[in-house]
């Protein structure tokens, strides 16, 4: 077989470092992608005048996977490429706890759950604008309380969409992701996240959508929950969530305080997928501060290409990559200062390395 082409792009802040990392893990241990790594980013912007140099963008249309860093100031071009020119409209978050992470609860032991995460519109739609213009074209418009747009006065909008096709093309990945997880220790539970007491037509329309798909799968167990409550259902009781299905912003603050309950965001890696080529990412940012520095936690990149080489039919290799991180948390020896260690960015790679199996 035709070993998988991966294009490995750094980004920005600490995004080449650790892709470097997990780069030097996934060669040395022998897994069989071929990954290649054209210039992107900051050192892009300085050599080529171009933070996505044309030649860059062509090998990711033609690659199996792309595994990226981190966006910063010059690289929001590539992660408007990835995720949205792709249509990467499914967010992956797997939050799971690896013994020996620095977690904020006092026992975090047995948490294991995956926030699915609309990738494609809700409050990401860009469109924002004046509140004059609102003013025109919804003159008639009068809300809950009979106010109207120019009774808000001069501001600002944003438009938040849900439509029919990007929720239905998720509530279907959703159960079927649902059904694949029930197992033994998955009771195959999916729990939509809404705010539709407020968001009444858009956020019903989410709610409609998901629970007419889930209707066509009786074994899977389905409860949905106002996002607020969520927020603190995540922390009270979060061994007892499997699937979270929700719309873009929601996920994307749950994923933020959910990853700090298994150790933060240096462990949050995720995937983007079901578009032209899907890609592998940590949640974390570039941390710009960090640059450089060769301390920051590799583990978000690690289990984002873990995720990468599961999409890619590798499940063995993802296995053992999975389970070496495994290793070296239970171990304590080689971890970087956010989970109490002070080993660097390499040691944890090295580390991780020496444990694959
Ligand atoms: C994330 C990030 C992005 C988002 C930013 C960088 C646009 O926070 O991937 O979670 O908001 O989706
Ligand atoms: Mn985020």
């Amino acid at each position: 077989m035709a070993k998988k082409q991966v294009v490995a792009l750094g980004g920005d802040g600490v995004g080449p470092e650790v892709v470097h990392a997990t780069c030097h893990i996934l060669e040395k241990a022998g897994f069989g992608v071929e990954i290649i790594k054209p210039p992107c980013g900051e050192t892009a912007l300085e050599n080529y005048g171009n933070a996505f140099p044309e030649e860059t963008r062509q090998l990711c249309d033609k690659a199996d996977a792309i595994l990226f860093g981190a966006t910063g100031d010059t690289s929001t071009i590539i992660l408007a490429y990835l995720r949205w020119v792709y249509d990467n409209y499914i967010n992956i978050r797997p939050i799971k706890y690896y013994e020996g992470a620095t977690s904020c609860l006092k026992n975090a032991e047995g948490i294991d759950f995956v926030i699915l995460r609309e990738n494609s519109e809700g409050m990401y739609s860009f469109a924002e604008g004046d509140l004059s213009l609102l003013r025109q074209k919804m003159s008639d418009y009068r809300n809950l309380i009979g106010k109207s747009i120019s009774d808000f006065g001069d501001g600002k909008f944003a438009i938040r969409i849900i439509s029919e096709k990007g929720v239905s093309r998720l509530a279907e990945y959703a159960c079927q992701y649902t059904l694949k997880r029930k197992s033994d220790t998955f009771e195959g539970k999916l729990t939509c996240v809404t705010k539709s007491n407020v968001l009444r037509q858009t956020d019903g329309l989410f709610e409609k959508i998901m629970s007419a798909e889930v209707k066509k799968h009786p074994e899977i167990v389905y409860e949905k929950y106002y996002v607020d409550d969520m927020a603190r259902r995540l922390l009270k009781y979060p061994r007892s969530f499997d699937v979270i299905v929700t719309s873009n912003m929601f996920g994307d603050i749950l994923a933020d305080e959910s990853a700090e309950m298994v150790g933060g965001l240096g462990l949050a890696g995720s995937a983007c997928i079901g578009g032209k080529v899907a890609y592998f990412e940590p949640v974390h940012g570039s941390a710009p501060k960090y640059a450089g520095k060769n301390v920051i936690n590799p583990t978000a990149t690690i289990l984002s290409a873990k995720l990468m080489l599961e999409y890619l039919g590798m499940y063995q290799e993802a296995s053992s990559l999975e389970e070496a991180v495994e290793s070296v948390y239970r171990e304590g020896k080689s971890l970087t200062y956010d989970q109490g260690g002070n080993a660097t960015t390499t040691e944890v790679a090295e580390a991780v390395l020496r444990q694959i199996k």
